[in-house]
């Protein structure tokens, strides 16, 4: 059941929080792990623990925002089963304080980064004849959230892009999907309450999770589990489509 032995599995920004949740439980399945990350110290550290339970799996530092760069990796690697973008930044902010420094930031990592994988990796799954992609969103993509304007847009265009992409690619059997969780704890969260709540850390956690009608955040291998399904054969009915993994944000929140 799930297994992805013999396939090579690409993610993006594995080297910390549901990527590299995403990573472990790949390389468990049996899938050789591509890690592609800016912070080459954290991936180099997850692909140690995949090998020594005696999976497979390579670094390759890079930054996703960069064409080239990207091209190049993916030459490497050659063969693509499988592609997680997962790589994200985060950004709090409203219009009037996000900066055009911030949306473009923002824009570069979220967008232009899934865009300049998929460039990489399609034409490789085409030739193939075959290939599975998924793409990282947020529950931000469906509602309203307060003071995420750049990142709530980011992840309705990775929402958009996952339907384009599935659509044009459906008769070179490539499935394209999404998944959407709500609030996760990661470094990205710790992160970006750090940053932006300095003072008042625990009662913002606190909130955060108490905004998941279950009352908690979720856990970085819950969401891996649903990637490993949508990602593997079983799902081979599953295209074009997004799944909230949410704690009943989105329907229960009344
Ligand atoms: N944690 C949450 O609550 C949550 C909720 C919804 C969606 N998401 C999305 O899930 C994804 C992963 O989030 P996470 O919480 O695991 O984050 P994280 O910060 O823990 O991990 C992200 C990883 O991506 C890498 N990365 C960032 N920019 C990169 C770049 N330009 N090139 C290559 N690597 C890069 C970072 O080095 C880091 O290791 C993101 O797309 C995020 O938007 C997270």
């Amino acid at each position: 059941m799930l297994s992805l032995i013999n396939k090579t599995a690409v993610i993006t920004g594995g080297g910390s929080g549901i990527g590299k949740a995403i990573a472990l439980l790949f390389a468990k399945q049996g899938a050789t792990i591509h890690i592609i990350e800016l912070n080459a110290d954290a991936a180099t550290a997850v692909i140690a623990e995949i090998k020594s339970a005696g999976g497979n799996g390579q670094v390759h530092a890079a930054n996703v925002t960069d064409q080239q760069a990207i091209l190049q990796v993916f030459k490497t690697i050659g063969t693509v089963d499988i592609l997680v973008n997962n790589a994200g930044i985060a950004h709090v902010g409203n219009l009037e304080n996000t900066s055009e420094a911030d949306l473009d930031r923002v824009f570069s990592v979220n967008v232009k980064g899934a865009y300049n994988c998929l460039f990489a990796a399609v034409p490789l799954m085409k030739a193939a004849g075959k290939g599975v992609i998924l793409n990282m969103a947020s529950i931000a993509a469906h509602v309203g959230i307060t003071d995420r304007f750049a990142y709530s847009m980011s992840k309705g265009a990775i929402y958009a892009m996952t339907l384009s992409v599935a659509r044009d690619y459906l008769a070179s059997n490539i499935r394209c999907n999404s998944i959407s969780p709500a609030r996760v704890h990661t470094p990205f969260v710790d992160g970006f309450i750090a940053k932006n709540y300095p003072d008042n850390q625990a009662e913002i956690f606190e909130k955060l999770s108490k905004s998941q009608p279950v009352g908690r955040m979720g856990k970085p291998d819950e969401v891996a589990h649903l990637a490993l399904y949508l990602c593997s054969d079983e799902a081979g009915f599953i295209t074009g489509i997004d799944y909230p993994i949410d704690g009943g944000f989105i329907t229960l929140n009344n």
